[in-house]
């Protein structure tokens, strides 16, 4: 059996996001870290990392943020990115402040455009991260499509096939389910993640994207009690969802 890491207590409360390791010391000096009901005197003592620390300690009387090995789902609005590179609101800004200090840091599981709107997932788990988005897992993400012109009917078919060459592409497209939801509407699912791929697949067989929305990766839907811009910790049902294998489009 694995030993449980134990780590100090002013560096977990600066790792995630509390202050310097200093400035730790100075609020456990005036008795507002409190473990087990009684105020923490030394901050270098070291405390075993398991999951109930959150609900042990209290900073001004506050539980604990959650421990390292965090995912998070997002309702990501429009308007809002993904990156850092871009300007404008970003989907960190849509979490507590303090999160934007935690080390491991908080990354986005792949991105949606600005322009789009969903589910968007977040961990500081690096080995979670790349087993939701490496190419093997072809984990499934459904976007529901809402195009400016009327669907030929051979949508289905031709994204279906795969083999279709994107524009400055230099791989055909694995097969991906379309189902119709109306005559300009319809549900898409990919297995794999490129840049635009939505827009640019509707685009190269002459059709626009006007609105898009992820609802669903694996078989975890954006749950209808997240509103845009909310967010929840996932637990270990939600992430054997994300893996799971989902047989309708
Ligand atoms: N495809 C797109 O075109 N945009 C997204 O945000 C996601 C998939």
């Amino acid at each position: 059996m694995s030993k449980t890491p134990t780590m100090r207590i002013d560096r977990l409360l600066a790792n995630l996001g509390y202050g310097s390791r200093r400035e730790i010391e100075h609020l456990a000096d005036s008795d507002r870290v409190v473990l087990d009901g009684r105020p923490v005197t030394d901050v270098s003592a070291r405390i075993a990392l398991t999951p109930d620390v959150p609900a042990r300690m209290t900073l001004d009387g506050e539980r604990l943020d959650p421990l390292p090995g965090l995912i998070l789902a997002l309702h990501k609005p429009l308007g809002v990115t993904c990156s850092h590179k871009e300007t404008g609101a970003l989907v960190f800004d849509l979490l507590p402040p303090r999160w934007r200090h935690r080390d491991p840091a908080l990354s986005t599981v792949g991105r949606l455009d600005k322009d789009t709107s969903g589910l968007l997932l977040l961990t500081d788990d690096g080995a979670l991260l790349h087993r939701i988005i490496a190419p093997k897992a072809q984990v499934a993400k459904r976007y529901r499509v809402a195009l400016a012109r009327p669907l030929k009917g051979n949508e289905a078919a031709l994204f279906g096939a795969g083999g279709l060459m994107l524009e400055s592409d230099d791989k055909p497209l694995l097969p991906a389910e379309f189902e119709p939801l109306s005559d300009r509407a319809g549900l898409l699912t990919l297995h794999e993640g490129r840049y635009h791929q939505v827009r640019r697949m509707f685009a190269s067989i002459g059709n626009h994207v006007e609105t898009l929305h992820r609802d669903r990766i694996g078989a975890l839907s954006l749950p209808d009690d997240l509103g845009p811009g909310q967010w929840r910790i996932l637990d270990d049902a939600d992430i054997a969802r994300l893996f799971a294998a989902v047989d309708s489009p």
